[in-house]
């Protein structure tokens, strides 16, 4: 049991996904993703997807009343009674304020933010590459390739490059990122709360510092 809440921050590219799935998985608590949600939506073609795609295709955030009512549905969850993994969420200090007032008094918190520099996230989020199946299953064309090309190792599922990753929108959400997110940063690094992870190395290593940047937050390990 965790009874935790762990905030994954982070640029675009900047590996949230990829230490996200793999933190929740050995802590046993959903890792709650708002851009793999939305996407979600896109694909089912539902309302919400489609209003949300408006901005996600052109690299700005999605209006908050948007993100912020799904998010919170979807963290009062039988799965999430123990804990999550949050990537992608808050995005602004009007999240975060949102977010602070949800947990206040019921959960504790832990805040790590992946640290990489620019040139390294460009191209990073160049060679991604995504299952359709399964949004966990993370590969990049050159730092980790599938085995059999365009196929998923894990699930055989197919392999995609996301709509927002070709080169104009990435640099809008770079710039988005540097406006709006960075400020969520310093909110909790003003209060304490901010773990800064050296998110440039090799995602084992990356793995290990997130590992202990939480634990040194308290956050126990489920039995
Ligand atoms: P979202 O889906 O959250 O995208 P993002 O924040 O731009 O981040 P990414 O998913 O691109 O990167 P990541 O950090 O997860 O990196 P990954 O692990 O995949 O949001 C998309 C859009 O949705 C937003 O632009 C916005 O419009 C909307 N949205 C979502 N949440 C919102 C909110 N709260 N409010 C408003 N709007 C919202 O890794 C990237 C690549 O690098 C992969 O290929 C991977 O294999 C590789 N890699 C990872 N780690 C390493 C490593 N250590 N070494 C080498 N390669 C690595
Ligand atoms: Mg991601």
């Amino acid at each position: 049991m965790i009874d935790q809440v762990v905030i994954l921050l982070g640029p675009p590219g900047s590996g949230k996904g990829t230490q996200a799935t793999r933190l929740s998985a050995e802590l046993g608590v959903p890792h709650v993703a708002t851009g793999d949600m939305f996407r979600t939506q896109m694909e089912e073609g539902t309302d919400l997807g489609q209003r949300a795609g408006r901005y996600m295709d052109s690299g700005r955030l999605v209006p908050d009343e948007l993100v912020t009512e799904m998010l919170f549905v979807r963290v009062d969850g039988e799965d999430c009674v123990e804990g999550y993994v949050l990537d992608g969420f808050p995005r602004n200090l009007s999240q975060a304020e949102s977010l602070d007032q949800g947990l206040e008094g019921r959960w504790s918190s832990s805040v790590a933010s992946l640290e990489v520099p620019d040139e390294v996230l460009v191209e990073r989020i160049a060679g991604r590459l995504l299952c359709r199946e399964d949004s966990n299953h993370i590969y990049h064309a050159s730092f980790s390739p599938p085995k059999v090309e365009g196929v998923c190792d894990e699930c055989g599922g197919e392999l995609y490059r996301r709509e927002d990753d070709n080169p104009e929108v990435v640099a809008e959400r770079l710039y988005v990122y540097r406006e709006q997110t960075a400020a969520v940063i310093t909110h909790y690094a003003q209060d304490g709360r901010l773990e800064p992870v050296d998110g440039n190395q090799g995602p084992d290593e990356v793995y290990r510092a997130l590992r202990s940047a939480v634990e040194g937050s308290d956050v126990e390990e489920g039995g």
